[in-house]
């Protein structure tokens, strides 16, 4: 019998309560389709970090290269300073362990109440640059007490970090509707995105077959809104894609609907599967949260390992549930967090 094996990180606040949930799916699901899970979970983030001084101990990421991938809620406590979580976590798995592509899909959830209008059918992916652009944390605060203080960040766009990720999303485009939407703002940002357009579009003439098109940013925002149905892959850099992946949270009717994975296609390392928000604070610890994007993580993390059937099968019992009114309080509803990955596993 084939088994994986899975890094389980739950991490802060709602990441404890959602991550066991995802879990049971995943071993459902896996009973279900013939092949075995075997975990270890690791209790780092901000909570490690109040402990040890650090987010995870030295040789963690050393660690984690042994598993097929990591299952991970998200890090950051109010009492634990906030520029510490992606730096000493998130970022350092996903830069070290190459995983460039930022996969963050979209899409309506029957039963669901959208904040949107339009009743059409709302269907496709955020591929974030997920390396290196605004959130380099190259740079420098300069007398930062004094009225000459100044606070200066670089972005860095490299042919080689845009040309990777730009055909990724062409390559994805073909297997779904063939479109691929790249976000900018190279009318301000006339050299980093000005670049980012160019090597974008070299990439692009080598893919004929797939309609390109560029966006600004603060349009591309609009439009979410406004007429959310014309996108299918929507390519964007490491900031404009975390923005619009909570605007796409946002669509789908709330921020807890959002799975994704940190993915390094080449599979030279494990690739980490995520929900699209952080550990909510103010929600944590009242077994409320809606696991509904870690669960779909969950489905994201087995499509990555070829487990194809298996991950098509959690989307069905995501959607049955969601049609039955399984749905957690920020959509509505009264169900508790374990209540929905019951119904989940009901329904595979
Ligand atoms: P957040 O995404 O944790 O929460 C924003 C709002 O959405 C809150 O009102 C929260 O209750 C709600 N929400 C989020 N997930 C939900 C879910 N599954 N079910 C129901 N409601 C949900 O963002 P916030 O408040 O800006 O950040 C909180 C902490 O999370 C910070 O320390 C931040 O640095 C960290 N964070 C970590 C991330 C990661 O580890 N990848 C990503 C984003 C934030
Ligand atoms: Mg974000």
């Amino acid at each position: 019998m084939k088994n994986y094996k899975i890094a389980v990180v739950p991490g802060d606040g709602i990441g404890n309560e959602i991550v066991p949930e995802g879990y049971r799916v995943l071993e459902a699901v896996a009973e279900k389709h013939g092949f075995s899970i075997t975990s270890e979970t690791f209790d780092w983030g901000a909570g490690y970090y109040l402990k040890n001084g650090k987010f995870l101990p030295d040789e963690g990421l050393e660690t984690l290269k042994s598993y097929d991938a990591v299952y991970f809620g998200s890090v950051g406590l109010p009492e634990v300073d906030d520029t510490l979580p992606a730096k000493d976590y998130t970022f350092k798995v996903r830069t070290n362990f190459n995983q460039y592509v930022n996969y963050r899909p979209v899409r309506t959830y029957p039963g669901v109440q959208r904040p949107l209008r339009t009743e059409k059918h709302i269907d496709f992916v955020i591929v974030r640059e997920n390396t290196e652009g605004e959130f380099v944390q190259v740079g420098s605060q300069y007398l930062p007490d004094s009225e000459n203080g100044m606070g200066i960040d670089t972005s860095i766009f490299t042919r080689k970090g845009i040309e990777r990720v730009a055909h990724y999303a062409f390559k994805l485009a073909r297997k779904r509707r063939n479109k691929v939407t790249h976000i900018t703002k190279s009318n301000t940002l006339i050299n980093s995105l000005s670049y980012w357009d160019r090597v974008i579009t070299e990439v692009a003439a080598q893919y004929p077959d797939v309609e390109h098109d560029q966006m600004y940013i603060d349009n591309s925002t609009a439009s979410f809104v406004l007429k959310p149905e014309v996108f299918d892959v929507v390519l964007t850099t490491n900031l404009f894609g975390d923005i619009l992946s909570d605007l796409g949270g946002a669509v789908m009717g709330s921020l807890g609907l959002g799975g994704s994975g940190n993915i390094n296609p080449e599979k030279d390392f494990p690739s980490m599967f995520e929900p699209i928000h952080g550990s909510a604070p103010d929600i944590a610890g009242q077994n409320i949260a809606n696991p509904y994007g870690q669960i779909w993580s969950a489905a994201i993390m087995l499509e990555h390992l070829g487990e194809i059937d298996a991950a098509n099968n959690i989307m069905e019992a995501i959607d049955k549930s969601t049609s039955e009114g399984v749905l957690t309080k920020d959509l509505g509803g009264s169900a508790s967090t374990s209540d929905v990955a019951d119904a989940v596993i009901k329904n595979l």
